[in-house]
C-alpha cells in the first residue's frame, strides 16, 4: 500500500514537472510520433525497439531506423513520401500510400528523424 502510493506520488511528481525547455514540444511530437507508428506502420516495419510482435508483412519491409541509416533520408523526403502515392519503390511489396493528415505526418516525421540522430555514435 505505502509502495503503491508513493510510487502514485513519483509519477505525479514527474508528470507534473516543468520541463521548460524548448525541445518539450519536439519530444512530445517524437514520443506521439512513436506511438502512432507502433499502431500504423509496425505490421509491415520493426519502428521501435519495443515492439511486442513482428510485422506481419513478409518478408517485412526495411525497419525504420535502416531506412534512416540511408543517409539520403530527410524531413522532406520523409514528408513527400508519406504524403503522395509511391508506385515505384522499386520492389515488389510497394508500400500503400498510408494517406495521413498532416498532423500525423508530423509527429512519423518526427519520430522517424529522432532514430536518425540517436544512431548517429554508431556510424
Ligand atoms: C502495408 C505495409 C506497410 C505499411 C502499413 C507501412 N509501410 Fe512503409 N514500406 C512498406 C514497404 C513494403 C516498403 C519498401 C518499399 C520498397 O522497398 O520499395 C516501405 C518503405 C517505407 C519507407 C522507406 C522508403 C525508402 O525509400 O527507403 C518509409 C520511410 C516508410 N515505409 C515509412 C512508413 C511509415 C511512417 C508508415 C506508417 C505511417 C509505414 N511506412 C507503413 C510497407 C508498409
Amino acid at each position: 500500500m505505502k509502495t503503491a502510493s508513493l510510487l502514485l506520488a513519483l509519477m505525479l511528481a514527474c508528470g507534473a514537472a516543468p520541463l521548460a525547455r524548448a525541445e518539450e514540444g519536439q519530444s512530445d511530437l517524437v514520443a506521439a510520433g512513436h506511438d502512432f507508428a507502433l499502431k500504423v506502420c509496425a505490421a509491415c516495419h520493426v519502428v521501435a525497439a519495443d515492439q511486442i510482435s513482428p510485422p506481419i508483412l513478409k518478408p517485412p519491409a526495411p525497419s525504420f531506423v535502416a531506412i534512416v541509416k540511408h543517409g539520403d533520408v530527410s524531413e522532406a523526403s520523409l514528408r513527400k513520401l508519406l504524403s503522395t502515392p509511391h508506385g515505384n519503390l522499386g520492389r515488389s511489396a510497394k508500400m500503400p500510400n498510408p494517406q495521413l493528415a498532416d498532423f500525423q505526418i508530423d509527429k512519423v516525421v518526427a519520430y522517424l528523424l529522432s532514430l536518425k540522430s540517436g544512431k548517429d555514435s554508431a556510424k
